[in-house]
């Protein structure tokens, strides 16, 4: 591992925040179990170069997204987003320009770069990536094989092993994975969606889902289930030599 100084990212992922305050999720606020999640943010890592937003940033709601940024405003953080089955991608690009949150498909931080996919498919929760993100990821990869890479989208490409939610699974991740397993570069594919920590390797690469800021789903349910740990995010160290360290953290429990 290099003795550089590592580039320290914290990804946070399926706020579905609503326009107003105080709304419910399968009986969690989302406004309450966000404000936990940063201010826990806040305590461990003061300091991160960014935050990374894999979607479903409000919950069907395209006015929400003014309260997205005014909630994560106070961190003065840098954080970039894509957008998720709950999300409305144009409005998404539109209202969160420049200041807090940033609607980027492609930086360069150091000798790592980021590639962020829109994985939604309109009027639909499932997942599948178009042709035209496809040829972006794979041209970015094609132009920049000496940086290091991390692919970011909403769903999950491969099996979370619960079933209702991998009906749900990026369609074509066998495209996805062809484009990948033709670049050595790639290091991690990360993602949101799942309501669940996950982290698998394939082909030497990271697979990683964090948790969400709002309810959890319990892992290997038969159907939609809360599980009873807490909301929560994960942290990354990407190191110039290409080694990445991770972990995944979380609240204490509300009612504890
Ligand atoms: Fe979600």
């Amino acid at each position: 591992m290099s003795t550089a100084a590592p580039l320290r990212v914290i990804q946070i992922s399926d706020l579905h925040l609503k326009s107003q305050s105080g709304t419910r999720l399968w009986g969690v606020d989302v406004d309450v179990s966000l404000n936990a999640v940063l201010e826990c943010i806040q305590n461990r890592h003061p300091q991160p170069d960014f935050l990374l937003m894999t979607g479903d940033l409000v919950g069907d709601d395209p006015d929400a997204y003014h309260r997205v940024r005014e909630m994560l405003k106070p961190l003065g953080i840098p954080a970039y987003c894509l957008p998720g089955n709950h999300d409305f991608p144009a409005v998404m690009s539109r209202t969160l320009r420049g200041d807090v949150i940033g609607r980027k498909q492609h930086f360069v931080v150091g000798n790592w770069q980021f590639v962020l996919l829109d994985s939604s498919f309109p009027g639909t929760p499932d997942g599948h990536l178009g042709y035209a993100e496809l040829a972006l990821l794979d041209t970015i990869l094609a132009l920049r094989p000496d940086l290091h890479t991390v692919v970011c989208l909403h769903h999950n490409p491969v099996p979370s092993r619960t079933s209702w939610l991998d009906t749900m699974m990026v369609s074509n991740h066998a495209a996805l994975f062809a484009v990948l397993d033709n670049y050595p570069q790639v290091r991690a594919v990360v993602w949101g969606h799942i309501h669940a920590e996950f982290a698998d390797v394939r082909n030497s690469v990271h697979l990683l889902a964090a948790p969400a800021t709002s309810v959890q789903f319990k892992p290997g349910a038969p159907g939609p289930q809360v599980d009873d740990v807490p909301p929560g995010y994960r942290w990354f160290e990407f190191h110039a030599d290409g080694t990445l360290r991770t972990s995944v953290e979380r609240i204490k429990p509300v009612n504890a």
